[in-house]
């Protein structure tokens, strides 16, 4: 760290070097030009600190010193022949930032050092590089927290330090970056919940990300006024309290949503026009599914599992033509008729399992062609199997155990010939197999044959 140097035992050779700095430093022209040699030394510099060269940087050397442009992991500015990017991503580099020299950087606009084994302190100097619009330090082991010199970047477009070992707060003042269009800050040791009403909305923001990082207040006000969001993932945290339905009116453009693994309760949130993905799992939701979630009509994928859900699976579900994905599992949902109108015809998996519900499998299950998994085990189902299930000849799992299933098995079930995982323990089935599915492969149906 820069302010390492003014520690108690170095004061005194300090002093004097402070000195010596600014008198060299009167001698300088006022502005402050670096050329490309310049850059290219402290390049150099920087590298010899390295714990081993990666030797992919072998153009970075002495001897191709005039030839900046040239070396690795280099672009120029065509006019100025002055380093403008920097992309160090995948290197295998074991190194610091804490050498590197960014004074002669300062008209840098990318820089990137994704996925390598950078360790110790994001400098503060890294404020002098206004000019950048891409900074990506993701996939590292920095550590210690984020400095607030950051906020100095207002060009910046993207910022990432995904998945380091960052710790204390997210600093308020990165919500000055009004520019920014992808902040991610996924994956590090954020343990101080900052105060989330100093942070303004950001404008251009359309990807926030905060992934597990032991966040644990309310849903962050600062959210709803970021008017361009279109991802947002606050996944893995301990984030707590009900979600007013407010909090995603402005948030229009919103297309996929992921607050899995939290302690949110209450209503769920319902008014997002644009969401294609829904995945709010593993919290304390209650209440009922909103009636009218079939008229977000882009969704794709929606997972609910593992809340508090009571009442009804809405009909208006049967609606979403482009649904791929529904997992209603482990709620205490009661009552299904959401294919009825047998519209969603992509739907490729279908989990309600460890709900309340009752009644039949209705026929028209027959329509949904595409698909390859069904899970309705542990159920209240309590009639016989409707023979349209047979039409879903791409299933390759099929739960029905634990149910009050009864009747005979319909015969067009010897259909299913990509059936891998069938399982039918613990229903009220009379009557034969059918021969094919006593060639079944899974130990699943075993079961199911010794409880017939
Ligand atoms: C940055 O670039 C401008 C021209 O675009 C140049 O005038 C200036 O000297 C450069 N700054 C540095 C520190 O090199
Ligand atoms: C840079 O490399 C290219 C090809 O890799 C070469 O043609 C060019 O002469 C080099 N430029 C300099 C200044 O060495
Ligand atoms: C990076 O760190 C990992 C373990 O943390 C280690 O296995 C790997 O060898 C390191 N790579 C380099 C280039 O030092
Ligand atoms: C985080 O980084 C480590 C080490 O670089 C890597 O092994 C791991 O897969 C990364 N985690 C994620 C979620 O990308
Ligand atoms: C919001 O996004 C749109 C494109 O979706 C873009 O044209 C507009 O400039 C963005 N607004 C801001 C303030 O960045
Ligand atoms: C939504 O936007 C309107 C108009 O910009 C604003 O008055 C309102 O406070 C915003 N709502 C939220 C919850 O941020
Ligand atoms: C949503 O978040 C959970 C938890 O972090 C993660 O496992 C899952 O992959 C995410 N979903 C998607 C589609 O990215
Ligand atoms: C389903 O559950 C809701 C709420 O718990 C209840 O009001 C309703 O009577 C139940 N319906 C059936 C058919 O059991
Ligand atoms: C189904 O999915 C395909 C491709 O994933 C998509 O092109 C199509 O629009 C979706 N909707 C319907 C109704 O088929
Ligand atoms: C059967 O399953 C395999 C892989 O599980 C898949 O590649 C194939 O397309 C499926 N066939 C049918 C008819 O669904």
């Amino acid at each position: 760290m820069e302010g390492g140097v003014f520690s108690a035992q170095s004061q005194k050779p300090t002093y004097l070097l402070l000195l010596l700095h600014i008198f060299l430093l009167a001698l300088l022209p006022f502005k402050a030009i670096s050329s490309p040699k310049t850059q290219a030394e402290a390049l150099l510099t920087w590298k010899n600190t390295f714990a081993s060269a990666p030797p992919s940087l072998t153009s970075w050397s002495l001897t191709d010193l005039n030839n900046i442009c040239n070396w690795t992991a280099i672009v120029c500015d065509h006019s100025t022949k002055q380093v403008s990017q920097i992309d160090l991503s995948n290197f295998n580099i074991d190194a610091t930032l804490t050498h590197f020299n960014f004074t002669p950087f300062l008209n840098l606009t990318q820089f990137n050092l994704n996925g390598n084994n950078f360790t110790g302190p994001v400098p503060s100097a890294i404020g002098k590089l206004s000019k950048l619009t891409t900074l990506d330090l993701g996939n590292n082991f920095f550590d210690q927290e984020i400095p607030v010199e950051i906020s100095k970047l207002t060009e910046l477009k993207y910022l990432s330090f995904f998945n380091n070992t960052l710790t204390r707060v997210i600093p308020y003042q990165l919500s000055n970056l009004q520019k920014v269009q992808f902040l991610i800050l996924g994956g590090n040791y954020f343990l101080e919940t900052p105060d989330w009403s100093k942070f303004s909305g950001m404008p251009s923001l359309t990807y926030l990300d905060f992934y597990l990082n032991f966040l644990d207040s309310e849903f962050p006000e600062f959210i709803s006024k970021c008017l361009n969001l279109t991802f947002l993932d606050l996944s893995r945290n301990s984030f707590t309290g009900q979600i007013p339905q407010q909090v995603f009116t402005n948030l229009s453009k919103l297309e996929y949503l992921n607050l899995t693994i939290n302690d949110f309760e209450g209503p769920l949130p319902s008014n997002f026009p644009k969401l294609k993905h829904l995945h709010l799992a593993q919290n304390n939701f209650g209440g009922p599914i909103p009636k009218d979630i079939g008229l977000i009509s882009g969704l794709q994928i929606i997972d609910l599992s593992w809340n508090s859900l009571e009442g009804p699976i809405p009909s208006s579900i049967g609606q979403l033509r482009e649904l791929k994905y529904l997992d209603l599992r482990d709620n205490s949902l009661n009552s299904s008729t959401p294919f009825e109108r047998g519209l969603c015809t992509n739907l490729t998996y279908l989990d309600l399992t460890s709900n309340h519900l009752k009644g039949k499998i209705p026929p028209s299950i027959g329509q949904l062609r595409e698909l390859q998994y069904l899970d309705l085990h542990t159920n209240s189902l309590d009639s016989s199997i409707a023979s349209e299930l047979g039409l879903c000849t791409n299933l390759a799992f099929l739960g029905l155990a634990v149910n009050e299933l009864n009747g005979e098995l319909p015969l067009s079930l010897s259909n299913l010939n990509n059936i891998s995982h069938l399982s039918l323990w613990a229903n009220r089935f009379t009557g034969p197999l059918l021969p094919s599915l006593q060639l079944d492969r899974s130990g699943l149906f075993e079961t199911s044959k010794q409880q017939l």
